[in-house]
């Protein structure tokens, strides 16, 4: 069985499969959302998501509809995603990537776990890869994967690059007013909203900074995290489909001098005053395994300190749906490659370096995705 979505407008459809021109059996309209069609039309329109019991094929030819027309499987959008999740007490990952080798391990990691994923691009990996090189790599992913994923903007800088993304194909973009004064943040935002929602795109949008909190008096905390208290109004005024909240985490390898500490109790009070998908930003662990085995091959990452895998099942369980993850893909990259050019001082073949690098990154994939309970839920 698998989940395609299809540009139809038809409520009930036939297919061939192709090629072999045999009826398929059992294809169940389950939903149909409104979404970005990108691959063929550019336009918005309506998906419908079917069951189909099908073998090994990955293309369809929909027939009894004047709207019949070849089917893949499509990226979904990170609404299509999170809204479960939130629902059912579980996380997805949304996993940084800026080339091959970590959309690879991505889309690896969520067919054997059968899991949904979000495959995020922040504007300086879209400097690095380059646009259409990253939004069709992972488009590609997302059309031969057997599980939903989703192409999202991460950290999306101003309204240009956020339309830009919308324009690329990407189904999800994430607009950081974050820095601004809250009326700013609110009118930008509405900004995104309005282009992004017009071509199904769902759009995130963050409130407070990304801080490491530690020793921070509570009037600090107060300035810098997530006030539960506008929250409700933020996401109410800008229409968005998701919120990133500031609860003490930050970005990179040095998230805590000492022990790691979120605001649970932050978090409660915005969880009761939104009902949305809550995102959760800095999420890597930074798992000691992987230190260990960067610093046995030379690296200097002392202090290195990430969020507990508990306090990451307890976020879930206090309703964050979207889980991100940069800094552990990029350490475990970093062994596997450091660990390969220490034991085999001859190879200079890229394949034999970077292969390990994204097996040992779609370990940390996969684990993740158990840790967040998304394993499974595409099945
Ligand atoms: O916020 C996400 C990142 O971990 C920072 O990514 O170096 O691609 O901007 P970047
Ligand atoms: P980490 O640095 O903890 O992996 O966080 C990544 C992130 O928030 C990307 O938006
Ligand atoms: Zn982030």
């Amino acid at each position: 069985m698998k989940n395609l979505l299809v540009n139809q407008h038809a409520k009930s459809v036939s297919a061939v499969i192709l090629g072999s021109g045999q009826a398929l059996q059992n294809v169940k309209l389950l939903s149909t959302t409104k979404a970005q069609h990108g691959y063929l039309t550019r336009k918005t329109c309506t998906v419908l998501r079917l069951k189909v019991s099908s073998p090994k094929c990955k293309s369809f030819i929909l027939i009894g509809s004047k709207y019949a027309s070849t089917v893949k499987q499509m990226l979904v959008t990170n609404k299509d995603l999170m809204v479960p999740a939130r629902r059912g007490g579980y996380g997805i990952g949304a996993f940084n990537v800026n080339n091959l080798e970590v959309v690879l391990a991505v889309a690896e990691a969520a067919t054997e776990e059968k899991s949904p994923a979000i495959v995020a691009v922040t504007p300086s990996a879209i400097k690095y890869g380059g646009l259409p090189y990253l939004s069709k790599i992972v488009r590609t992913a997302a059309e031969l994967a057997s599980v939903p994923l989703s192409l999202h903007l991460d950290h999306g800088e101003d309204f240009e690059t956020a339309s830009k993304c919308v324009d690329a194909g990407f189904t999800s973009v994430m607009i950081d007013g974050s820095h601004l004064k809250f009326e700013d943040n609110v009118v930008l935002t509405k900004r995104v909203v309005s282009v992004a929602h017009s071509k199904g795109v769902s759009v995130e949008a963050e409130l407070g900074r990304l801080a490491g909190v530690e020793e921070s008096t509570v009037e600090e905390k107060d300035a810098i995290l997530t006030d539960p208290d506008v929250a409700g109004e933020f996401v109410e005024r800008t229409g968005v489909d998701a919120l990133a909240v500031a609860i003490g985490t930050s970005h990179g390898a040095y998230k805590f001098k000492a022990d790691p500490k979120l605001d649970f109790e932050r978090l409660r009070l915005i969880s009761k005053k939104v009902s949305l998908p809550l995102v959760l930003h800095g999420a890597s662990s930074v798992p000691a395994w992987i230190i260990e085995k960067a610093a046995k091959y030379g690296a200097q990452l002392g202090g290195a300190r990430g969020i507990p895998e508990e306090h990451i099942q307890k976020a879930i369980a206090m309703g964050i749906a979207k889980i991100n993850i940069d800094t552990d893909l990029r350490l475990a990259f970093t062994a596997a490659v450091r660990e390969v050019l220490a034991n085999s001082p001859k190879e200079f073949d890229p394949r034999k370096i970077l292969g390990p690098a994204k097996e040992a990154m779609k370990k940390v994939v996969r684990s993740k995705m158990q840790l967040f309970g998304s394993s499974g839920k595409a099945a």
